[in-house]
Parts: structure tokens; C-alpha cells; sequence
């Protein structure tokens, strides 16, 4: 097998994390790297699940609650609405129909990694919303936002920036103070940040949603195998790897893992390295934070953001969070 040639600044910093991760111990692979085509795909599939409640319980809030997010956006004024990764659309697509039918001036602009999810998500909007205004851009969000904060046509505009499904959930402690610190940084006072963040509950409820009965979690987990096989030229055999998941009550996250249900070594063409795994040796694969509305206080308050409001589903399962920067 041949691995891809390796050129772009995004191959080096996949095989350099790849490395850096299995070295490690316990060996561990980031959870950016799910969403490749093929990833971004499994996740619509997971966003689909009745066991993924995240996704039903935000929209839900977006269907009842859209008109009074949009009630904070000053009227009569140009504005930018930006967001970053841009999911299934299905939940901007509500705020964005309300927009459009008040007439509201507006440019909708969409960040994602993936170039598929871009596309279609585009295409979609500007079939269904042909009055749309939409400047989609490819690329890592805060970096793609830092470019934005010093461009002068754009930063005189004030935007309402849109992070949902939970994505804050899978980043550590210090990338979250990291990425927020950045974000609040690249806005003007005033501007404003809707986060869309999983609530604690039940923790069954919680670990059912990552380790789904038709186990489309497990092929989300295994796929980024299957992705190093393709673009690193690894021969990782993913029969041979378990997915596990469970939820630590104490610190309030999901960890996921793949274990190795055998002694076995794989091998990587592109940067010619072999990683040995045990029999029952795991890999850490994702972590999925979840917050008390305390949390979310706290996250707006050292980050110089005030909340506006906290928008709840009836089921009190996920928080779309409205802060305004101050
Ligand atoms: C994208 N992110 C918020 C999802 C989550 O809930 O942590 C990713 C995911 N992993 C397994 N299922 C969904």
C-alpha cells in the first residue's frame, strides 16, 4: 500500500501528532482527526441516533427558542453569523430561516475542517434559502477567526459567532481555557458567542449515547484506524481492536477508547516506524466534557464574556449558552 504523498501542513501535523500519540503511554490519538469524509459522514449518521440525544435536544431548542436568541442581534445593522464547524446545519438552518424572513442584513459564514461537509452544507443553504448571503471558508476555526479579526472589512461588522453540539466537550481543560481565551480575543465588545454544551443528567442516559446498540460509534472510533491506513500507510487490522466507552462521573466526561484484543504489531509506511500494542492495550480515543449551568457560569466569567441568557430543551439535557463579550 502506498501511503499519500505528504506535502500540506495538515499531513505533517497528522503524522507528527500520530507519532507523538502512540509513543506516548498510554497511547492516545486525537479526535480531530475523526472527521474526514468518511467521518464526517459516520457522525451524521450518529447526530441521527434517538440514543445521541444531543443533537435532537438542541434542535429542539432551536425550534422553540430561535426568535428570542435572534431578539439580542442589534436591528437594522449589518452583521456577520459566523460558525464553527458547521455539523448537520439542520439547527442553523432554523435560526437562519427566522433571519432571512425579518429581512434581517446578514452574511452567514460557515468554518469547517472538512471540505465535504462545506460543500454540501452550501449547497444545501442555497438551494433552500436562495435569498441567503453565505461566505463559507475551509480551514482550523480559530485560525481561520484570527485571519478574520484583522481584516478590516470584516471586523467592523459585529458578529454572533456559533459553536454547537457540544465541540467544546472534546477538548481538554487547557484547550478550552486556550480556545476561549483566542475566541474572546478575536471579538469586539459586544459581539456574541451562542455554545451549544451537553448538561450533566443521568449517567446512563450519558454513556448510552457513546456506545449506541448498533455500535455506529464504534465504526465512528475505528474509522480513524482505517484513516491512518489510507493516508499513512499503516496496516492496522481494525478486527482486532474493541471500542470501549465509559463515563467518569467525577471529572464529568465521556473517555472513549480502542483496545487491542491482541499482542500485534503495526506498521507505518510514510514515516517507516512499527508500534507495538499488548493484548488488551488501549488507546485513548475521545473525551466528551459535560457541564452544570454552575460550569458554563464560570467558563463565560474568566473568559470576559457575561451570559445573556441560557437556553434549555424540556428535557434539561443541553444548554445553548448566549454570552456577549464585555
Ligand atoms: C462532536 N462531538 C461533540 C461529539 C461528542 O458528543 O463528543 C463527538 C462524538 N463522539 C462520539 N459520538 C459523538
Amino acid at each position: 500500500m502506498h501511503s499519500q504523498e505528504i506535502n500540506g501542513q495538515y499531513d505533517t501535523s497528522f503524522i507528527r501528532d500520530t507519532i507523538q500519540g502512540l509513543s506516548a503511554f498510554p497511547k492516545s490519538l486525537q479526535s480531530k482527526y475523526f472527521y474526514d469524509d468518511r467521518g464526517s459522514i459516520i457522525f451524521q449518521q450518529i447526530m441521527n441516533l434517538d440514543d445521541y440525544y444531543l443533537t435532537n435536544s438542541e434542535t429542539e431548542i432551536f425550534e422553540k427558542y430561535s426568535r428570542e436568541i435572534l431578539r439580542y442581534i442589534i436591528p437594522n445593522k449589518d452583521f456577520h453569523l459566523i460558525e464553527l464547524g458547521c455539523g448537520d446545519g439542520i439547527k442553523t438552518k432554523i435560526l437562519l430561516e427566522h433571519l432571512v424572513a425579518n429581512h434581517t442584513n446578514f452574511t452567514f459564514v460557515p468554518i469547517d475542517i472538512s471540505e465535504l461537509s462545506i460543500q454540501s452544507l452550501s449547497d444545501d443553504l442555497r438551494s433552500e434559502i436562495p435569498n441567503l448571503k453565505i461566505e463559507p471558508y475551509i480551514g482550523d476555526y480559530l485560525e481561520t477567526l484570527d485571519r478574520l479579526h484583522n481584516d478590516k472589512n470584516f471586523d467592523t461588522l459585529p458578529r454572533m459567532v456559533l459553536f454547537l453540539g457540544s465541540n467544546l466537550g472534546n477538548f481538554s481543560h487547557s484547550e478550552t481555557n486556550d480556545f476561549l481565551s483566542r475566541l474572546s480575543g478575536d471579538l469586539n465588545e459586544g459581539d456574541q458567542f451562542l455554545i451549544g454544551l451537553d448538561l450533566v443528567k443521568n449517567p446512563h442516559t450519558i454513556r448510552r449515547a457513546y456506545d449506541d446498540s448498533e455500535g455506529i460509534t464504534k465504526e465512528f472510533n475505528l474509522n480513524l484506524l482505517r484513516r491512518m491506513n489510507l493516508e499513512l500507510g499503516s496496516n492496522f487490522d481494525l478486527k482486532q481492536f474493541e471500542h470501549y466507552t465509559y463515563y467518569d462521573i467525577r471529572n464529568q466526561e465521556v473517555l472513549s477508547f480502542l483496545v487491542s484484543t491482541q499482542d500485534q504489531d503495526v506498521q507505518f509506511e510514510s514515516f517507516d516506524k512499527i508500534f507495538h500494542f499488548e493484548k488488551w492495550e488501549k488507546i485513548f480515543m475521545e473525551r466528551s466534557h459535560k457541564y452544570t449551568l454552575e460550569d458554563i457560569n464560570i467558563l463565560a466569567q474568566t473568559h470576559g464574556f457575561e451570559i445573556l441568557e441560557n437556553f434549555l430543551d424540556s428535557r434539561e439535557y443541553f444548554c445553548n449558552s448566549l454570552w456577549r463579550k464585555r
